[in-house]
């Protein structure tokens, strides 16, 4: 049984690779991580172990799937499920050009039986959840019986978990983020589909930012996903950590070492280059004295020739004293 509820890390394309992930777990020992977006394509024929490694240390990890065929997205779950991943999500939320093109993301709302097809050939295909992660409604589709009727036909293929983005997608006119900004946030719409399947499992997720307004809707959801404000802010993480599950964690100082330990074991290993990991650190003292000083020099001295993981030593100077 799950703890209740559950904190996690929304997939975000760009930021949350898995040197972002390896931070969050740094702070977080809880929340559950996923993966940017990975398409069927770029795993059936792309670099397979370029797209899904990652470190032990993140589990739970999560990953989350572009696609729209259920043969591919079998397979992909399967490659999944190989590399050890704890879970396999579909993008049913993404409302960009390149995805609609692909026919995956968002636009699948509109094809729930093609949906349900996808998640029964991926539970199918693999013994570890499979769940969906989808948007309250799309273009003129935004009314109850809409995001009823996408639920109800996974549902009938055994899938249990929704992750709601409670705000519905414009496809076209919104650039993707304009569409995570401008159609209003509806809670009560998400809490509806818990309220109508106690059974199921229903993570909230859209402009969660505040320790309290999680506490406060708490009762109505199984589990909160973060997106922006934790990359941004990544030690809203440890302020839910404590709240929730009552869990100190580390020290942001500590927590930047550690981070400076994992950046030169993944340049000894990989060639990794410095300054596309601490590019995720950046947020760290968000809001302390001194976080501007320490946000400018991550973003200029890992990008000098000769730079090494000492660049945090040189950030830290200006906000530990
Ligand atoms: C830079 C960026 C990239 C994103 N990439 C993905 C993605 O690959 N898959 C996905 O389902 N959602 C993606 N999203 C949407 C987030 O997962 C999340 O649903 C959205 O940001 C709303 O949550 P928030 O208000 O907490 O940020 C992305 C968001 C951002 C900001």
């Amino acid at each position: 049984m799950k703890n209740k509820p559950e904190i996690s890390v929304a997939p975000m394309m760009d930021w949350t690779d898995r040197h972002c992930r390896y931070l969050h777990r740094l702070i977080s020992p809880n929340a559950r991580l996923y993966t940017e977006m990975v398409t069927t394509g770029a795993l059936l024929h792309g670099d397979v172990d370029r797209h899904l490694r990652f470190d032990e240390a993140e589990h739970p990890v999560a990953l989350q799937l572009g696609g729209s065929n259920p043969d591919d997205l079998a397979k992909a779950a399967e490659l999944g499920q190989q590399y050890g991943y704890d879970e396999i999500n579909l993008n049913c939320g993404c409302p960009s050009d390149r995805v609609q093109n692909g026919r995956f993301g968002a636009c699948l709302m509109k094809e729930p039986e093609l949906v349900a097809d996808c998640m029964a050939a991926m539970n199918a295909a693999v013994d570890i959840p499979v769940t969906i992660k989808c948007r309250i409604g799309i273009d003129a589709y935004d009314d109850w019986d809409f995001l009823k009727t996408f639920v109800d036909k996974s549902v009938d293929k055994n899938i249990i978990t929704f992750i709601i983005h409670a705000r519905k997608a414009w496809l076209s006119g919104l650039s993707p983020k304009e569409n995570r900004e401008i159609p209003p946030l509806d809670y009560e719409r998400a809490a509806l589909v818990k309220e109508t399947y106690p059974h199921l499992w229903i993570v909230l997720n859209g402009g969660l930012t505040h320790t309290p307004q999680i506490v406060k809707l708490r009762d109505k959801f199984d589990g909160f996903m973060i997106g922006r404000e934790a990359y941004s802010n990544p030690m809203f993480l440890a302020e839910l950590e404590e709240e929730l599950h009552g869990q100190t964690t580390r020290s942001r100082k500590d927590i930047a070492l550690a981070y400076k330990t994992y950046m030169r074991a993944q340049h000894d290993k990989y060639g990794t280059p410095f300054k596309s990991m601490t590019r995720h650190i950046l947020g760290l003292y968000h809001g302390q004295p001194g976080a501007r000083g320490f946000r400018r020099a991550l973003s200029t001295l890992p990008y000098e020739d000769g730079a090494t993981e000492s660049v945090i030593d040189e950030a830290l100077k200006f906000v530990e004293g």
